[in-house]
Order: structure tokens, then C-alpha cells, then sequence
């Protein structure tokens, strides 16, 4: 194959046997969350940087390294002023900044409140490769806007929870969740964190220092083996938030309770988005470990609409990795709903018999049968291995003879019979082979 015609590294190509599995997870989303009150929302794949940069964070990761920059064809490439000045695009890395820009934008500060909503849809980030980590990936999630009560953070991850269960997957997995402090207790925080690992920064890795500079809560987060025996005595976030906060997050973990979903308290789960205040959850499968584990992430980002420049508004919310929910679905070999194939496969020998199949053809498929044929195909015998194939109940056969007689012979793959049927019959004769 010629070397560019080819995908781009971290992408892939969703085939229809697939396909299953994506509309298993579209699907229980949707109806999930259209239950208890979320309206679908779609937003551009692309918008203006300011929208992540503003509250993702300058400093982050996601910020740094793995924005895409849209252009036209022909003009120079991005640079950081330009990005910053709003003259280019980004593709989306994620969608909580995009739908919070849509909330202001489009006036839902009018709606009743609160607002909520959810997606579906492709995200993108320029990150090395790697299993579970792709350029183009694809999330499910939802939002919630106006709502700063405790039981709302108790309620998202009930639906969370909810869902995975519907997805057959709550066997394995478990939710991590800790608070990160508010606007009144987080530079505490920091300066806390800043002054201990300061005194350890010779023996921080390079990450971590760099990160001892722009934001000290991610080196909880760091994997690091250095870094690790440095963090056993870093002062833990809990200790140092403001009343506030400990209250509300004493109230989500008892609503939790209550609900008796599991969870552990994970007081070094950081998240890689600077917009999080208060509670922070992921969910993660049991045996792993790793990095890439996390099958999604959520939590309140109560300032990030003043970070857009609008009204304070407090909002909260969660979104999956649909490529490693469909992992670990095919890992604990959940049986999906599979996408049914044709009922009918239409054969036809000879070319008066072509012409009488294609309109034999249309009536069934306006009958709402699910059909198929073709039409390219000359041999009765290839014909006949490709509806088994196909897996159709139901073999149509066209010949000379029949076409001149208005009539087809109907053979039942499954039971091996076979009729001929006049075609002003055939209506009756399909509706009782497939009991429609
Ligand atoms: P996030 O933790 O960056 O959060 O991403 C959520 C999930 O998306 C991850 O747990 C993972 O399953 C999946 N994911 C992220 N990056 C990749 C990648 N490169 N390849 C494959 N899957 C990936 C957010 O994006 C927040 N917007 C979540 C949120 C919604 N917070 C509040 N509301």
C-alpha cells in the first residue's frame, strides 16, 4: 500500500462487526440518562483555544502537548500566540470546557435549572499511542449545570455507577473518589504541598519539578518510583481542606453510603484538568493498575463558567473512554445485543429474472422486512452460500420460470422446506414464515 493511504497513528476504523458494542454503550447511555431527565447536546469538533485554555489549564498536560490545531490548507502553523488570540481552532480534547462555552453561549442560564445534559462524541489529544491511549477517542458523558448541592455529587455518581451496571460491569470496578478544596482552602493546599516537596526537590523527577513550579497538586498523582517515597509523607488534601468542603464531602460520602455504592478514598486523586474544585471521582477497573486503567473521570468544576467570563454557576459531571468500556466489556465477555442481519436474501438466475428481483426487492424492504441481495452475483450456488452467510431466515429464489409465472420460490434456510408463491401471496406467506 502506498505509505499514506493509511489511518493516522491513534486512529481507528470502527468496522460493522464492531458496531455491536459501540450502539450497546450509545444506546444504555441514552436511555440511562433520557430516564432521569438528560437532554442529548453536540457540540463542534473544533473551537477557539481560549475554551481549554482558560479552564483546562495553561499548565496542564492536555494544554502543553496535546492539543490539535485545526487550519486551513496552505496557511503557516499554529503558534502560541496565535492560539492565544483566538486566529486558530483546536479539536476538541475533551467536552466539559465546550458545553459550558454553550451554556453561556446560548442563554441556558435562562432554563430552568438545573440543566442537564449529555454526549457522545469523538475527542482528541496528541498523546504517544499506546493500549487503552489513542489520538482519536471516543467519550460518553454528562453535565450538570446550577446545582451545588452535596446530593447532586452523590446523584452523578449514582448514575455513574448506575451505568456500569447496565453495561454489566460493576463486577470489577470501583470508585475512587477524594475532594480537591475550593477557591477559599486550595492555595493552602499548594502552598502546603509546595513547602514539603520542596524540601525533597533534588530527589523529585523531572516531571514533578516542573510541576513543583505551576501546580504541586499533580505530583500526588505521579507514578514515579522517586516520587513515590517522596509522596508517603506528603501532606494529604483532606487534612487541609476548609470546612466547607469537608462538610459537603462528609455529605457525598454518606449519601454514598446510603445508596451502598463502593468506594475508596483515594486522598492522592488529582485529575488532569485544572477546572476540578471539591469532589473528584474516577472509576477504574479492580485488577489494573496502570495508568491507562481509568475507564472515566468526573467531578465539580464550580468556577469554570467565571473562568469563561461568565455568571458564577456551579456545575459537575462525569465522562467514560468508550474504546476501554468496549475493552473491558469484551475482557469480562459481556454478551451485547447483536445487530440483527438480513431476514431475506433475494436470488435471482437469468437477467428477465434480475429485472422482476429488484422490484421484488423494493416491495419487501417498503413491507419493512430487512432484505438484501446481489445483484452481480449469476450462480444459484453462490448465491445460496452467501445467505447463509448473510445468516437471512429466508431465500427468495428468482428464476426464468418464476419470472414469467409472477411468482418466487420462497425456501426456508433454517428448516429446508421450500414453496413456490404466487408474488399478490407472497405479503401473507412472509408475514407467517417470520411471524411478523
Ligand atoms: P478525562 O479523565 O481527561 O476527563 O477523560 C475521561 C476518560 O476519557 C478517561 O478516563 C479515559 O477513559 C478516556 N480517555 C482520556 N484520554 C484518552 C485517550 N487518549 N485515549 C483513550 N481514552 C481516553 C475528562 O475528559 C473530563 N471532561 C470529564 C468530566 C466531565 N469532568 C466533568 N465532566
Amino acid at each position: 500500500m502506498p505509505e499514506l493511504i493509511q489511518a493516522p497513528r491513534g486512529t481507528q476504523d470502527i468496522l460493522p462487526q464492531e458496531q455491536k458494542y459501540w450502539r450497546f454503550v450509545e444506546r444504555t447511555v441514552e436511555k440511562k440518562l433520557e430516564q432521569v431527565g438528560f437532554g442529548r447536546i453536540d457540540t463542534p469538533l473544533f473551537e477557539y483555544p481560549n475554551i481549554f485554555l482558560r479552564t483546562i489549564g495553561e499548565a496542564t498536560d492536555i494544554v502543553q502537548k496535546e492539543l490539535f490545531s485545526v487550519e486551513r490548507m496552505g496557511t503557516r502553523s499554529a503558534t502560541r500566540k496565535d492560539l492565544q488570540e483566538k486566529t486558530q481552532y483546536v479539536l476538541r480534547p475533551e467536552n466539559t470546557a465546550s458545553i459550558a462555552r454553550a451554556y453561556l453561549e446560548q442563554g441556558m442560564a435562562n432554563w430552568p435549572q438545573p440543566v442537564k445534559l449529555w454526549y457522545f462524541g469523538p475527542m482528541f489529544r496528541y498523546d504517544r499511542p499506546q493500549k487503552g491511549r489513542m489520538r482519536q477517542f471516543y467519550q460518553w458523558g454528562f453535565e450538570i449545570f446550577g446545582d451545588d448541592n452535596p446530593a447532586t455529587d452523590a446523584f452523578v455518581i449514582m448514575m455513574v455507577w448506575n451505568i456500569f451496571g447496565a453495561l454489566k460491569l460493576t463486577k470489577n470496578l470501583v470508585v475512587e473518589i477524594n475532594t480537591l478544596g475550593d477557591k477559599t482552602c486550595r492555595p493552602k493546599i499548594k502552598k502546603n504541598l509546595s513547602t514539603y516537596f520542596e524540601k525533597y526537590s533534588d530527589y523529585l523527577s523531572e516531571d514533578a519539578r516542573r510541576q513543583l513550579k505551576t501546580n504541586p497538586l499533580r505530583i500526588l498523582d505521579s507514578k514515579d518510583q522517586k516520587d513515590q517515597e517522596i509522596l508517603a509523607g506528603a501532606p494529604q488534601i483532606v487534612d487541609n481542606v476548609c470546612e466547607t468542603c469537608k462538610k459537603n464531602f462528609q455529605a457525598v460520602l454518606e449519601y454514598l453510603d446510603e445508596l451502598a455504592i463502593p468506594y475508596d478514598l483515594n486522598p492522592r486523586l488529582v485529575r488532569g484538568l485544572d477546572y476540578y474544585i471539591g469532589t473528584t471521582f474516577e472509576v477504574r477497573q479492580r485488577q489494573d493498575t496502570g495508568r491507562q486503567s481509568s475507564l472515566g473521570g468526573g467531578g465539580r468544576y464550580d468556577e469554570l463558567l467565571t473562568q469563561l467570563g461568565g455568571k458564577a454557576t456551579p456545575g459537575i459531571g462525569f465522562a467514560a473512554g468508550v474504546e476501554r468500556v468496549i475493552e473491558a466489556l469484551k475482557q469480562n465477555q459481556v454478551k451485547v445485543p447483536e445487530i440483527p442481519g438480513p431476514q431475506i436474501y433475494i436470488i435471482q438466475i437469468g437477467e428477465t429474472a434480475r429485472r422482476k428481483a429488484l422490484t421484488a426487492f423494493e416491495r419487501i424492504q417498503q413491507m419493512g422486512y430487512r432484505v438484501t441481495s446481489a445483484f452481480s452475483k449469476e450462480a444459484l450456488k453462490a448465491q445460496l452460500r452467501a445467505a447463509d452467510r448473510a445468516g437471512a431466515r429466508l431465500a427468495l429464489l428468482i428464476g426464468q420460470r418464476e419470472a414469467f409465472d409472477n411468482a418466487v420460490i420462497v425456501k426456508d434456510l433454517a428448516e429446508g422446506s421450500q414453496e413456490t408463491v404466487k408474488l399478490d401471496r407472497l405479503d401473507k406467506v412472509l408475514k407467517r414464515k417470520l411471524k411478523k
